[in-house]
C-alpha cells in the first residue's frame, strides 16, 4: 500500500425522515441561512416546503438562491459568493445533486475571497476561509455530499476542472432515499453510471498489496449493479433507492481508494473535457469513454482487468488467456450499461469529431492523463475516435 493520512470530517444522517435531524445541527450555526438549490425538482418532490417550514420554525433568516444548473458554471458560483457577502450569510444549505453541492463549494469560499474565485479551480490560490455548509442530497451520483471535491465550469473558456481542499467537506449531509424516489429514469442511470466508474477510477492504481480495498471495489460494484439494474425498472423501490444511495456516497467518500496512490482519474478528466465543450451530462460522457479506456489500457496489466471480468462481470475464465478474459469482461460492462439505458457512442449526444484535437489538448492540458495509465494528448485523441 502507498502510504497516506485519511480524515472526513462530514457527519452522515442517512434514512427516512433524516430531514427530523436538520435543525439539531444547523444549531451549531448563525441564523443566516443561504439555501441553494437547482432547477425546481425540490419544488416538485415537496422537499422545498417541507425544508421552508423546518427553517420558518427554528426562526431562521432564509436567503435562497436557485437555478444552479447541471454542469455548474463560475458566473453561477460568483453569483452566489455575492449574496452571502450583501447578506452576512452564516451558513449555506445545498439541496440537490452533485452539481448543486459543487456549485456551494466555491461559493462557500469564493464568499471570503476578494479576488477571482477561478483562482481556486486553476489552484493558483487556495482558499483560507470558508462560509460552513451542509447538504441535503436528492440524487445518488457524486460522493460531493462526503468528499472535497467539486466541479466547475468556465463558459468562456470551455473549461471544466475538479478542485478540492479541506474547507470543501460539508458539515453534514442528509440522505434520505425517499427524495430520490422523484428521480426520472434517466438521471438514475447516470447516477449508477457515475458511481460505477468512481470505483473503476480508484480500482486500477499502481499501489501493490491492497488485497481489502479490491475486494471493497469489487464488492460495492456488484451491489451496485444488482441494484441498479432491478431499480431502472422499479424507480419507486425505496430499498433500492437505498442501496443506490448509500452506494454513491462509498463511491467517491475516500474510504475505498486507501493506500491506493490516488488510483487512475485520466477518463474523469478527459470526461470533463467534454462536457466543458458540449454540457452533456457527466456520466453520459464517462458510460461511452470507459470501456474504451479499459481496452486502450488492458495491455498495462491485463491480470488485473481479468479478475474484474471474473469478480464482477461473472466472466467464466476456463480456458483463456488473461487478455480473453477482459475484453470479454469488458464486453459486459458495455452491456450492462446499455441494457439500463445508458449511452454508448459521442453521436448519441450529436457529437462528431470535428472538435477532437481541441478536447484532447483540454485534457491533456497539464501532462498526461491519469496516475494510472498516463494517457499522451495522442492516446486520447484515439480514444475519443473509438468513442465517436
Ligand atoms: O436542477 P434540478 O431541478 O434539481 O434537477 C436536477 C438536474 O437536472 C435533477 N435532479 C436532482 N435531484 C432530483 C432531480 N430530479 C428529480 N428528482 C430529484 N430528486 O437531476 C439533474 C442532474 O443533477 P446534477 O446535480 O447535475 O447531477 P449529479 O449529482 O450527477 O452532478 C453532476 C455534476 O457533478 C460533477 C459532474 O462533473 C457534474 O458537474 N462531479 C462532481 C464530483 C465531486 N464533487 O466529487 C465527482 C464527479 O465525478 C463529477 O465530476
Ligand atoms: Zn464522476
Amino acid at each position: 500500500m502507498k502510504e497516506f493520512s485519511f480524515q472526513n470530517p462530514t457527519k452522515l444522517v442517512f434514512g427516512k425522515n433524516s430531514i427530523s435531524k436538520l435543525a439539531e445541527e444547523l444549531s451549531a450555526y448563525g441564523n443566516k441561512i443561504l439555501v441553494v438549490y437547482g432547477g425546481g425538482s425540490i419544488k416538485r418532490n415537496g422537499l422545498y416546503d417541507e425544508l421552508m417550514q423546518i427553517l420558518k420554525d427554528e426562526n431562521k433568516e432564509v436567503f435562497e438562491f436557485a437555478g444552479v444548473e447541471p454542469n455548474p458554471r463560475l458566473s453561477t458560483a460568483k453569483r452566489g459568493a455575492e449574496i452571502c457577502k450583501e447578506n452576512d450569510i452564516d451558513f449555506i444549505l445545498a439541496v440537490g445533486g452533485g452539481s448543486v453541492i459543487d456549485c456551494t463549494k466555491l461559493i462557500a469560499s469564493a464568499a471570503k475571497y476578494d479576488g477571482d474565485p477561478w483562482d481556486f479551480v486553476t489552484k493558483k490560490a487556495s482558499p483560507k476561509e470558508a462560509i460552513p455548509f451542509g447538504t441535503i442530497l436528492t440524487i445518488a451520483a457524486t460522493g460531493s455530499e462526503m468528499n472535497a471535491g467539486s466541479v466547475i465550469t468556465n463558459e468562456e473558456t470551455e473549461e471544466k476542472y475538479g478542485w478540492g481542499g479541506p474547507l470543501n467537506f460539508p458539515k453534514f449531509s442528509i440522505l434520505d432515499p425517499t427524495y430520490t424516489l422523484s428521480l426520472p429514469k434517466d438521471q438514475t442511470v447516470y447516477g449508477i453510471v457515475d458511481m460505477m466508474s468512481h470505483i473503476f477510477e480508484q480500482y486500477f492504481h499502481n499501489a501493490s498489496n491492497t488485497p481489502l480495498q479490491d475486494e471493497l471495489c469489487e464488492g460495492a460494484l456488484r451491489a451496485i449493479m444488482e441494484a441498479g439494474e432491478k431499480l431502472v425498472n422499479d424507480l419507486q423501490n425505496y430499498e433500492l433507492r437505498e442501496t443506490i444511495l448509500l452506494g454513491g456516497t462509498w463511491g467517491l467518500n475516500g474510504f475505498l481508494g486507501m493506500g491506493n496512490a490516488g488510483g487512475d482519474w485520466g477518463t474523469h478528466d478527459i470526461e470533463h473535457a467534454i462536457s466543458a465543450v458540449y454540457d452533456i451530462p457527466h456520466a453520459g460522457g464517462l458510460a461511452i469513454l470507459f470501456p474504451h479506456w479499459m481496452k486502450q489500457t488492458l495491455h498495462l496489466n491485463p491480470a488485473r482487468y481479468a479478475r474484474l471480468s471474473v469478480k464482477v462481470f461473472g466472466v467464466n475464465p476456463e480456458g483463456k488467456s488473461d487478455e480473453e478474459i477482459a475484453i470479454e469482461g469488458i464486453d459486459k460492462l458495455r452491456a450492462y450499461w446499455t441494457s439500463i439505458g445508458a449511452p454508448e457512442r459521442l453521436a448519441d449526444y450529436g457529437i462528431d469529431g470535428t472538435k477532437i484535437d481541441i478536447m484532447a489538448k483540454k485534457a491533456a492540458v497539464n501532462g498526461p492523463l491519469g496516475r494510472y495509465a498516463q494517457l499522451s494528448e495522442e492516446e486520447v485523441k484515439t480514444l475519443l475516435e473509438a468513442s465517436l
